[in-house]
């Protein structure tokens, strides 16, 4: 992989391009993501009772949801003999190994060795990690001592329909999603076959970014009228409002996180709030599900045909009627089509690029003040921040 070559200032850290984007343990964009709560699984694919491998950053865990609905993450391992814990048995909030039935609670405390003639559990614990069930998603905290507040993000508890959307697995590193927030240039060539009305295809867009409490703020302002506001929530989290697909409501809200599985992929983890209360929001629900039950449109193996050449980037527009899906996969072939770590010594960047680069300089700046032990920016989150947080708006009402 190449790496970004600085000169040693005194006293200063050199980071390499890998210390980056690398997200495994003990790397340094790694313990910077430790910091944080992630989403790490949807709440709708986890039954109560069931147990599931989960790999995060890297490292592997045991996900389950207990009896009574509470999801926990746990080690991966049984501390016995080291299988996996999520082959075994949820009882109540606890987990039982399968291979010798050594019994944990959420806490990792181990409470029964059924085998043993002199049970020594109490002094048998495994690690357990904060989880949270929120907005349809279940968060953890994965890094070391306690965690942080749990972050609630107001401008999504507010009554509308929450659509949930399928997790993906990405073959591309979280960096390259994550960068992609300051590029508000590939809306008009990437989505211009896709529902976005004239307003957001109407020409290229007078750009702007600056930094905010929480992370930046991106604001695109198309000759159609529509102003794209873009709010990135560090440290790899990002909400706006867009032109929703369907022709009865004028926008919906997006929340979206990219999460390293490891190096090399990246968890998509979306959501939409529609501005439907009540009846309208439950028809607008079952109208999707409809639309969704008959799809066989896989946004990844679409998008991996048009990496491999066996179909058209156009092609893609008749593959799917879900237009939600079909704006991820156009974004699918752009930013897998980097490859899997995008090789950034090779790349040419503009004026056009001043958002991406933005970024680039507060997230390389908190990483080199982690590195030399500084103190880090204190992010606050977005709703607590005061009226500048908005998400977007339009002085037209023009659709397509
Ligand atoms: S390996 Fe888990 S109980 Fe033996
Ligand atoms: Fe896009």
């Amino acid at each position: 992989m190449a790496s970004i070559k600085r000169k040693k200032k005194k006293g200063r850290a050199r980071l390499s391009f890998t210390d980056l984007v690398s997200t495994g343990p003990g790397t340094l964009a790694g313990r910077y993501m430790r910091m944080f709560w992630h989403p790490v699984y949807r709440a709708e694919d986890l039954a109560p009772g069931k147990a599931k491998p989960i790999r995060i950053m890297s490292e592997d865990f045991t996900l389950y949801r207990g009896t009574g609905g509470t999801p926990h993450v746990v080690a991966f391992r049984c501390a016995h003999r080291g299988t996996q814990l999520s082959a075994g048995w949820v009882e109540g909030d606890c987990i039982r190994c399968m291979y010798h039935g050594w019994l944990y609670d959420s806490t990792g405390q181990c409470l029964e060795q059924p085998a043993e003639q002199e049970s020594f559990a109490k002094k048998i614990s495994i690690r357990s990690y904060a989880t949270q069930e929120y907005l349809g998603l279940i968060f953890a905290y994965l890094g070391e001592g306690k965690a942080p507040p749990f972050p609630r993000y107001l401008h999504f508890e507010r009554e509308g329909g929450l659509e949930v959307l399928p997790v993906q697995v990405w073959p591309c590193n979280f960096f390259q999603r994550v960068d992609n927030n300051g590029d508000t240039f590939h809306v008009p060539f990437v989505h211009r076959g896709a529902y976005l009305s004239s307003d957001i295809r109407s020409g290229l867009p007078a750009i702007s970014k600056e930094e905010t409490p929480w992370g930046t703020t991106g604001y695109a302002a198309f000759p159609g009228g529509w102003t794209n506001v873009l709010q990135f929530v560090m440290p790899n989290a990002y909400t706006f409002r867009n032109p929703a697909p369907d022709k009865d409501i004028p926008w919906d809200d997006r929340f979206q996180w990219d999460v390293p599985l490891d190096d090399q992929h990246s968890l998509q983890f979306r959501l939409r709030l529609v501005p439907l209360t009540g009846e309208a929001a439950r028809q607008y629900r079952e109208r999707r599900a409809a639309l969704l039950a008959e799809e066989r449109f896989s946004i990844v193996d679409a998008g991996q045909a048009v990496l491999t050449g066996k179909l058209n980037f156009e092609d893609l527009e008749k593959l799917t009627n879900d237009k939600i899906s079909l704006i991820h996969a156009q974004d699918y072939v752009s930013q897998a089509g980097q490859g899997v770590i995008a090789d950034r010594s090779q790349e040419h960047l503009g004026r056009s690029d001043a958002g991406i680069i933005l970024f680039r300089k507060i997230w390389e700046r908190e990483l080199r003040a982690l590195a030399e032990g500084r103190p880090l920016k204190k992010w606050a989150l977005p709703q607590t921040a005061g009226p500048e947080f908005v998400l977007g708006t339009t002085d037209k009402a023009s659709r397509t």
